[in-house]
């Protein structure tokens, strides 16, 4: 488990400091989705970097199966059960072949030859890249080497998964692949938080957490934020279009449920 408890987060500049976080208390568990919503600048990545200890609270605690984050004699613990993953897998790419990327991390923290293998062919089986081991990683599609990014945090055999934005650079197919891939992450037993601008995937969330100025606003199932127009204003988010239909729908009287926020699951309800 990851637990957040009563944190908040300042960054310290040369003209004083930038509040990013206040009052923040959450959990991520093993097995666990929880999709990260809010507004530019609501600390959304502020929080995931909180979440591997690359930040330490200025308030509060972030603990990490039991480990204090700012415990120094623990950081690798920490930074090994938490495998963060970024916005642009560009910055992400640090080999000249997929399966050398792959292996970068475990051969840092020392692992052996034998299971080295095992596990940089696991991770890239599980993200649907097997076979293209020898592979150049900038000739890779973009939604490939995102998923290319995931498996090198993957290989770090991590209890969480932490991504920020990991869909941001990518196209609709792109996008499904990546979510397809953090569903069976979490179904075989990896708590993930993504962070995400797309209303859309948090359809597919265990919980919904929205971040707005710092605070959270929403901590909860994502059927009772989709259905809840007022709550999700005051969250500041705005239905997307197929959602908007979706409504129109059940105004209407069709039986669409509250997170069918995809062209299919609404197509599904009628
Ligand atoms: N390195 C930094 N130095 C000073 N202030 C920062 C720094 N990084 C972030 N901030 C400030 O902290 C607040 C939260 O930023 P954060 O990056 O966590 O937001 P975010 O929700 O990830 O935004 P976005 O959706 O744009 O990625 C913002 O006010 C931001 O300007
Ligand atoms: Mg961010």
């Amino acid at each position: 488990m990851i637990e957040f408890i009563d944190v908040a987060y300042e960054y310290r500049t040369a003209g004083g400091s930038v509040p990013a976080l206040r009052g923040v208390s959450t959990t991520l568990a093993p097995g666990e989705l929880v999709t990260v919503l809010g507004p530019n600048g609501s600390g959304k990545s502020t929080l995931a970097r909180l979440a591997n200890g690359l930040l330490h609270p200025s308030e509060g605690r972030v603990v990490v199966d039991t480990i204090d984050s700012t415990d120094a004699a623990r950081v690798w613990d920490v930074r090994s059960r938490v495998g963060l993953v970024f916005q642009n897998p560009d910055n992400q790419i640090v080999a000249t072949t997929v399966e050398e990327d792959v292996a970068f991390g475990p051969e840092n923290l020392g692992v052996e030859r034998e299971s080295m293998h095992q596990r940089v062919r696991n991770a890239l089986a599980t993200v649907g890249l097997s076979g293209l081991e020898q592979r150049e990683p900038h000739t890779l599609s973009g939604g490939q080497k995102q998923r290319l990014a995931i498996a090198g945090a993957l290989a770090l055999a991590p209890a969480y998964l932490v991504l920020d934005e990991p869909t941001a650079m990518l196209d609709l197919q792109g996008r499904a692949d990546v979510i397809d891939v953090l569903g069976r992450l979490r179904d075989a037993g990896t708590g993930i938080m993504h962070i995400t601008h797309h209303l859309a995937d948090a359809a597919a969330a265990d919980r919904v957490l929205v971040l707005t100025g710092g605070s959270v606003v929403y901590d909860g199932v994502p059927a009772t934020l989709l259905a809840d127009t007022r709550l999700m204003q005051r969250c500041g988010l705005t239905l997307p279009p197929v959602g908007r239909l979706a409504e129109e729908l059940r105004a209407a009287g069709v039986d669409v449920p509250p997170d069918a926020l995809t062209a299919e699951s609404v197509v599904a309800a009628l």
